[in-house]
């Protein structure tokens, strides 16, 4: 009896252990979880069951031994987080205050990716390199940022303070601060508040389906006009 209520006292403490220090040194990613997911209720909750915070808990370790360059206990740690949480963060990765990783399962973070402050991910996103060579090869994200479900971002670009990507898109350009990309490869359909008309858009290019399709429409409706007027 006393072994079974010391290893309840045990298991308690420990609990309440992990629960102070995520209280105390994840204060900004509990917040962010609070104000960014309508769905969380508790501070509990979030501590207890939120994998996007689980797995901030292991770059975090992962990283301290990435920067004393014991790069194999840095991968281990690295790797035991995307076993627990199914989100892999590359300890080489350099990530600001604030991050929300969104349900998470299958989130991808580079080793030379760099996220800014206040960065909301959903579950899916890729913050990847486009080959295989050395150096910085993974995207830049600025601060306040969004990245829909699914998004695909990848090689040594750089994304725009206060910008939205749109869920499943795949972005391989630069996106400059206040815009929103979407589709596949991605394009701005918004900046600085207001709408980008595509169809005047020369400066970037279209993906040849949307083109034909575009030009489909168009001839159905000049179609339906004639048909009218005879
Ligand atoms: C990209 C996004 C932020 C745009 O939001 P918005 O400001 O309301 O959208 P806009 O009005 O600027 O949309 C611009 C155009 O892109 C289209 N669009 C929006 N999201 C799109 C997407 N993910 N893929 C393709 N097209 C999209 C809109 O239909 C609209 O087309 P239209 O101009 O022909 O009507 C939003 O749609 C999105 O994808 N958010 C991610 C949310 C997410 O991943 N949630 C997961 C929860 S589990």
């Amino acid at each position: 009896m006393p072994f079974i209520l010391s290893l309840l006292l045990l298991v308690c403490g420990a609990l309440l252990a992990v629960f102070a220090a995520s209280a105390l040194f994840f204060r900004d990613e509990i917040n962010a979880a609070r104000s960014k997911d309508p769905a969380a209720r508790s501070l509990l909750e979030i501590v207890i069951l939120y994998q996007g915070l689980h797995a901030l808990l292991c770059y975090r370790v992962a990283r301290v031994f990435f920067r004393l360059k014991l790069y194999l206990a840095a991968r281990l740690v690295s790797q035991f987080g995307r076993q627990w949480t199914g989100i892999e963060i590359h300890p080489g990765a350099v990530i600001g205050r604030g991050l929300f990783i969104d349900h998470g399962m299958g989130v991808v973070i580079g080793e030379t990716a760099v996220v800014g402050n206040n960065v909301l991910l959903y579950q899916g996103v890729t913050l990847g390199g486009t080959g295989i060579r050395k150096g910085k090869r993974h995207p830049t994200v600025g601060d306040n940022v969004v990245i829909g479900a699914g998004a695909k971002v990848l090689g040594d670009i750089k994304i725009g303070d206060n910008s939205y990507i749109g869920a499943n898109a795949v972005v391989i350009k630069d996106v400059p601060p206040n815009s929103t990309v979407v589709g596949v490869p991605g394009r701005i359909t918004r900046q600085d508040g207001k709408k980008i008309d595509v169809s005047l858009d020369h400066i970037h290019i279209l993906d040849p389906l949307v083109e034909s399709i575009e030009a489909l429409q168009k001839r159905i409706e000049q179609l339906e006009k004639d048909r009218k007027t005879n």
